[in-house]
C-alpha cells in the first residue's frame, strides 16, 4: 500500500535525489580539484539492480520524484538501461536528470520517448573560454547540443550556473537572456563550499548571495516578478517582462528553502542523506548486502526520515570546523 511519509516537523517524503555515480568527466573548480576527487572502486557502487529495489520500496513511502545525479550519471555505463527500467516502475510519476550534457545530447530523443519530465543543464557560462577555466575542459560545444536537442523534445529544461565571484558575473545576463527566446528555467545558484578541497566560508561571507544576484539581475532586466514557487522548490522563480522562460535563483548556501525540504538523498555507494549536510544517516548497501528484507529496509528508510534534523546546516555548524564536511558535490549527488 502506498503512504505518504511526514518527518517530524511536518514535511513530506515526496523526492529521491539518487546519485548513480561519483565520477565525472568535467573538473568544475567548484566542485572538485584538478585530479579530480577519489573515486570510488566499482562494487562499492550501488547496482542498478539495487537501485531499482530502492525506488520501488521508497515509492511505498511516497516518493513521487526521482532525480539522478551524480558525478556526471551519462558516465556510468548503461545508463539509458536503468532509466527505462526505472520508468516502467509504478508509482514513479517524475523521472529527473541533472547533468553536465557533455555525453547526454545523443540520448535525448530517447529520454523524451522514455516520458523523462525535466533535464537540469549545468551551465556557467556561454563562453568557451571561460567554460574551460571554470570546468577545466574544453567541452562547451558537446552542451550547447544538449541544449538544442533538449529544445527540439517536451523536456522540461532548466539550466543550473553557480554564480561564482570573479569567474562568471559577466555571464549572468547572457544566461538570463536565453529565457527570452527559450521556454526555459535559467536558475542561478549561490556558491556553496563543496569543493573536494577545504574553503572557511560561511553564508554571510558569500560575495554574491541570493539578494545580491535578483539586484544585478533587476538592473538590466528591471523588476523581476516572483513567481507561486511549488511546496519544496530549490528555486524562487521570476517572471521577466516579455520573456517566453522564466529566471530562478536559488539560494543554495543561504537555505531559504529548508522548512519545505521534501527530499531524501542516496549516494552513489549506497549512504543515506536527510539533508544535504549531514554525513549519511544510514549505510543502505550494508543493509541490501547484508540481506535485509524488504519490509526491514523499509522501516530502516523511514524511521531515518522520520526524525531528521529540522536544518541540517545548523546541526552541522556546531560541530568543530576540522570536523565540518568539504567534501566534492560530486560524492553528495548535488
Ligand atoms: P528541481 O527538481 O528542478 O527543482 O531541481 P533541484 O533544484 O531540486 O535540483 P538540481 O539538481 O537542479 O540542483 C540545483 C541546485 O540546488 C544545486 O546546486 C543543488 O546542490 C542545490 N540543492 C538541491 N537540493 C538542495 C538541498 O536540499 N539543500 C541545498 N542547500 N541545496 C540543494
Ligand atoms: N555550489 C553550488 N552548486 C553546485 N553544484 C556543484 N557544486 C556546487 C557548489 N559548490 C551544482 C552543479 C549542478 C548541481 C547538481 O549542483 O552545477 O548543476
Ligand atoms: Fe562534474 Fe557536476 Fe562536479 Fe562539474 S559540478 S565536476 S559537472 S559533478
Amino acid at each position: 500500500a502506498i503512504s505518504q511519509l511526514y518527518d517530524q516537523h511536518g514535511r513530506p517524503l515526496e523526492y529521491l535525489r539518487l546519485a548513480v555515480t561519483d565520477r565525472c568527466n568535467l573538473r568544475c573548480f567548484y566542485c572538485m580539484p584538478e585530479q579530480g576527487i577519489r573515486y570510488l572502486p566499482k562494487q562499492q557502487l550501488l547496482s542498478y539492480e539495487e537501485m531499482l529495489r530502492l525506488t520501488s520500496l521508497l515509492a511505498g513511502l511516497g516518493v513521487r520524484k526521482v532525480r539522478l545525479t551524480g558525478g556526471e550519471p551519462f558516465v556510468r555505463r548503461d545508463l539509458m538501461g536503468f532509466i527505462e527500467q526505472l520508468a516502467v516502475q509504478p508509482n514513479l510519476t517524475d523521472i529527473s536528470l541533472t547533468t553536465n550534457g557533455v555525453l547526454t545530447a545523443p540520448h535525448v530523443p530517447a529520454l523524451a520517448r522514455l516520458g523523462v519530465k525535466a533535464v537540469n543543464l549545468s551551465l556557467d557560462t556561454l563562453d568557451r573560454e571561460r567554460f574551460f577555466r571554470i570546468t577545466r575542459r574544453d567541452e562547451l560545444p558537446p552542451v550547447l547540443d544538449t541544449l538544442h536537442a533538449l529544445l527540439e523534445t517536451d523536456i522540461q529544461v532548466k539550466i543550473n550556473a553557480v554564480v561564482m565571484d570573479g569567474q562568471n558575473i559577466d555571464d549572468l545576463v547572457p544566461l538570463a537572456e536565453l529565457s527570452r527566446e527559450l521556454p526555459i528555467d535559467v536558475r542561478f545558484i549561490e556558491e556553496m563550499p563543496f569543493n573536494g578541497g577545504s574553503h572557511a566560508a560561511t553564508p554571510d561571507l558569500l560575495p554574491w548571495n541570493h539578494r545580491r544576484i535578483r539586484q544585478h539581475l533587476e538592473q538590466h532586466f528591471g523588476a523581476l516578478t516572483p513567481l507561486p514557487a511549488p511546496l519544496g522548490a530549490t528555486a524562487s522563480d521570476y517572471e521577466i517582462a516579455g520573456h517566453r522562460g522564466r529566471v530562478g535563483i536559488i539560494a543554495a548556501y543561504s537555505r531559504t528553502f529548508c522548512g519545505t525540504c521534501n527530499r531524501l538523498r542516496l549516494t552513489a555507494e549506497g549512504g543515506l542523506k536527510t539533508c544535504l549536510y549531514d554525513q549519511g544517516v544510514l549505510d543502505v548497501r550494508a543493509l541490501l548486502r547484508g540481506g535485509a528484507s524488504d519490509e526491514e529496509i523499509t522501516i530502516a528508510l523511514a524511521n531515518a526520515f522520520r526524525y531528521r534534523a529540522a536544518n541540517g546546516f545548523e546541526a552541522e555548524q556546531q560541530r568543530p570546523l576540522h570536523q565540518l564536511n568539504f567534501e566534492s558535490m560530486a560524492t553528495i549527488g548535488g
